[in-house]
């Protein structure tokens, strides 16, 4: 049987004690929640074929903005996500490549960097043929 509190240090020795335990416990759960991989599940759209203007299309994915760009090599989809700081790419069909609004990153065709402080290419997505339409997975 556990002794009661002979004094009042006890009990604050046990109180500040019991503090620090679920302190400490709150700081690991959060450090191992976020420590944690997250797997979410890889998202698709189909983008119509109809739906090409300038050689690209539109759309989105995941609430990202994506294209598939119709090239001599056949169709690529890219992330229109800036890979400096997010900002969305735009096409440029005269000069056939992508520009950035925000620190003037250029990319071409291929999503490669070409100015700018861009730090990698653009993300391509995995790209299926569904008839009518592309299948965009990322
Ligand atoms: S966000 Fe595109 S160049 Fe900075």
């Amino acid at each position: 049987m556990p002794e009661p509190f002979t004094n009042r240090r006890d009990f604050l020795n046990l109180a500040l004690g019991a503090w620090a335990a679920a302190a400490a416990g709150g700081v690991a759960g959060v450090l191992g929640a976020s420590a944690l991989p997250v797997h979410e599940p890889p998202q698709t759209v189909k983008v119509q074929k109809s739906d090409l203007k300038d050689g690209i299309a539109l759309a989105e994915l995941g609430g990202s903005p994506v294209a598939v760009l119709v090239t001599p090599a056949g169709p690529v989809a890219f992330s229109l996500s800036c890979t400096h700081a997010r900002c969305t790419v735009r096409w440029d069909p005269a000069a056939r490549g992508f520009a950035c609004p925000c620190h003037g990153g250029k990319f071409d065709a291929e999503g490669r960097v070409l100015a700018g402080p861009p730090p990698a290419p653009l993300r391509r997505l995995d790209l299926k043929d569904a008839g009518d339409a592309w299948e965009i997975t990322g």
